[in-house]
């Protein structure tokens, strides 16, 4: 547990005949981080975490957790991770408390009474806990299932879609669950194809499409990728280009007519105007333009 990685891809690919569903995919997932595996349906995010838990074989390619290979070493790259793909699969006949009682005996969990009391709780269904699993609105289903996923204590968790067919009440409960998770020290990978549910919970992202990796890093970094600053001066733009051009912070800058159009982080607009000001060149307007996340997703997703 030395690494500083959760998770690794290494060119991870996976063909179902002549489909690529996943495609030498390469990924790092930070120790501690809450990540958004991001995607449109079909883009390979399934067959994705499906390899990460060693139920489909890679065609070629590599996956650890925690450093240990996902296939070569399976006990110990899984030992400390809990799963919820698709549909959390439970005996319909059976309580909450006693599916999650069949799934601790069968993991040889210590202590199984006091470990499902406390999941129950984290999951907020410890009330319902002795009603059958099939009177479960869906929330509660999900919820159950993140709840089996715990019984281990793990320090990664890997959720496929964990609010697909949940209603708002539902959806809002499941992240605030997550939230939870994160804040108690889980590393949380979590697939979505809405990109504002992961721009909700989570500090970093990945986008997939057709099984490629279209762009990654930390979602605040994202949502300022397409930063830029644009000034409205009265007078003297000239001037102004010349004396912000000197700013080693200023990428660059330009000017139309009276507006300043200047690549700079957008944090450092107040600072453009103190310059401008003390340089007694009047500024009517300052707007920063911040592309969100959203155009940058769909731009990125509908491209064909
Ligand atoms: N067992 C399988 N056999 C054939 N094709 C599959 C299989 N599983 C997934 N696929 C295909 O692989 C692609 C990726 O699917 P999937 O990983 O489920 O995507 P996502 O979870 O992002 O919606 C899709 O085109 C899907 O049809
Ligand atoms: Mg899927």
């Amino acid at each position: 547990m030395s690494t500083e990685w959760a998770i690794e891809l290494h060119a991870l690919t996976r063909r179902f005949g002549q489909r690529t569903a996943v495609d030498a995919l390469s990924l790092r997932v930070p120790r501690g981080s809450v990540f958004g595996f991001l995607g449109p349906n079909g883009a390979g995010k399934t067959t994705t975490i499906a390899m990460l838990l060693g139920l489909v074989r890679p065609t070629s390619g590599h996956a650890t957790i925690f450093g240990h290979d996902v296939q070569h070493e399976p006990t110990a790259a899984l030992q400390r991770v809990g799963a919820m793909i698709e549909y959390p699969a439970f005996f319909p006949y059976l309580s909450g408390y006693d599916n999650l009682r069949v799934l601790a005996r069968a993991d040889g969990i210590a202590q199984p009474h006091a470990r499902i009391q406390q999941v129950l709780v984290l999951v907020d269904l410890a009330a319902r806990s002795k009603d059958r699993f099939k009177t479960y609105s869906q929330g509660m289903k999900q919820r159950l299932g993140i709840a089996a996923a715990l019984l281990n204590q793990p320090d990664l968790i890997m959720l496929d879609e964990p609010t697909n067919g949940l209603d708002p009440a539902g959806t809002v409960e499941m992240r605030g669950l997550i939230r939870t998770l994160a804040s108690a020290g889980h590393t949380v990978f979590m697939s979505s194809h809405l990109l504002h549910e992961v721009e909700q919970i989570c500090d970093q992202v990945a986008i997939i499409k057709q099984g490629k990796l279209i762009a990654s890093g930390k979602v605040a970094e994202l949502l300022h990728r397409g930063h830029g600053i644009q000034v409205q001066v009265t007078a003297q733009a000239e001037a102004a280009v010349a004396l912000l051009g000197k700013l080693d912070w200023i990428n660059s800058v330009r000017h139309e007519g009276l507006t300043l159009l200047i690549d700079a982080p957008n944090e450092r607009a107040a600072e453009i105007n103190a310059m401008l000001t003390r340089n007694d060149i009047l500024v009517a307007e300052i707007r920063t333009r911040e592309e969100s996340l959203e155009a940058f997703f769909l731009e990125v997703t509908e491209q064909p």
